[in-house]
């Protein structure tokens, strides 16, 4: 990966507008009829480059988009309990209302993209989860002014980018969430740079189903059943071989639900869904992971809001710390998980970013990093 531009080029701010693209596109809840940020971990993120900047005599702008308000103002997705949260750790950043107010920031406007930088010396990315999306604020900067990576942003991709050039081996990866279209593509990288591929979560069912196996009504996208026996074919693709679940209808989410959960051997009935590995894929994919030198693991195992379900998650979780590999994990979701059992310190790498580390692993680049590396004021 050729490198990114950096911005200690530049030397002294003093007096000098910077505008720093961030990604505050966290969790919200409501508490006391008011939206507060609930996990302020991409905001922390940005701390030490806003620090340095303002010692640098930097004036420092940062912008972000948050939710999917779709080009229209909507105060559902007004920054506004961002803004307080970052006002709490830190003096002196201003922040913009939500870039995705305007339509120009989705389509890629270059007048908007201009608009936004008009006025600042300088751009500064520090967005990495979100430098898959070629958007005005990411693409359009770097065409105006001298730009360059954050830190953080500098590091995930430094981080990803070695991991799959130079794994120590066994390189075991993890791959899980609900959707076999969005995760395909990923396992099939990883199986060509992996010595184990495990698969688990909502799309593993499609693979299961690839054996001719019996999934009741758990999730399943026929599309995806022929690349799946593909892969399984080529072996070193772990599924899981038992599941755990409920009979259809049956509630489940963050409020848990009063019916027993089921489980089932490799088949599963019609009338149930699986929502979980079992206690037999538990076991297999801890021998899995137990020798890996290197682990990358993005997405849950199940439905781990409920914590009926956590189970598999949690297990994957614990099995990774305790491996002693250089672990790199990323995805949202795959995030939270580890904060719910404390063990976010026990990986070497926790990602920013989900989709971002994703798209970057499956293609080795993003939009966000050719625009930085094309600018022309490098
Ligand atoms: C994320 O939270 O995944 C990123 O901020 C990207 O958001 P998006 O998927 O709405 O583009
Ligand atoms: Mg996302």
């Amino acid at each position: 990966m050729p490198s990114l531009p950096s911005y200690e080029r530049w030397g002294s701010l003093a007096g000098r507008r910077v505008l720093v693209r961030v990604d505050f596109n966290t969790p919200v809840a409501d508490v006391n009829g008011r939206l507060e940020v609930t996990d302020d971990f991409r905001i922390r993120s940005c701390l030490p480059l806003f620090l340095e900047l303002l010692e640098l005599g930097a004036s420092v702008v940062a912008c972000t988009h948050f939710g999917r308000p779709k080009g229209r103002v909507d105060e559902r997705y007004s920054v506004e309990p961002v803004r307080r949260r970052l006002n709490e750790l830190c003096d002196g950043v201003e922040l913009l209302e939500n870039l995705r107010f305007n339509p120009g920031e989705e389509a890629n406007d270059p007048a908007f993209g201009a608009a936004l930088v008009d006025g600042f010396d300088y751009y500064i990315n520090e967005a990495f989860s979100a430098s898959h999306r070629a958007h005005a604020s990411i693409m359009i900067p770097p065409t105006l002014v001298p730009s360059a990576a954050g830190p953080n942003l500098a590091r995930e991709v430094a981080t990803l980018a070695g991991l799959l050039e130079s794994p120590a081996r066994p390189f075991v990866a993890i791959v899980g969430g609900a959707k076999v279209a969005e995760k395909l593509g990923i396992v099939k990288v990883l199986a060509q740079k992996a010595d184990t591929v495990i698969v688990g979560g909502g799309m593993a069912y499609t693979f299961a189903s690839s054996q001719g196996r019996g999934i009741g009504s758990s999730l399943y996208n026929a599309d995806f059943e022929p690349q799946c026996a593909q892969l399984l074919a080529a072996g070193h693709v772990l599924i899981p071989s038992d599941a755990r679940g409920l009979a259809n209808g049956a509630p489940f989410g963050p409020e848990g639900g009063p019916d027993p959960v089921v489980e089932f051997a490799a088949d599963i009935p019609d009338g149930f869904e699986g929502l979980d590995i079992g206690p037999e894929t538990i076991e297999a994919f801890r021998a899995a992971i137990a020798p890996a030198a290197t682990i990358l693991w993005n997405g849950p195992m199940g439905v781990f809001e409920d914590s009926r379900f956590a189970v598999g998650t949690e297990a994957i979780a614990r099995a990774v710390a305790a491996s002693g590999a250089v672990s790199v994990v990323g995805g949202g979701d795959s995030v939270a998980a580890l904060k719910n059992y404390g063990l976010e310190d026990a990986f070497s790498f926790v990602s920013t970013g989900g989709g971002a580390s994703l798209e970057f692993v499956e293609l080795g680049d993003l939009p966000g990093l050719v625009a930085l590396r094309e600018s022309p004021f490098n």
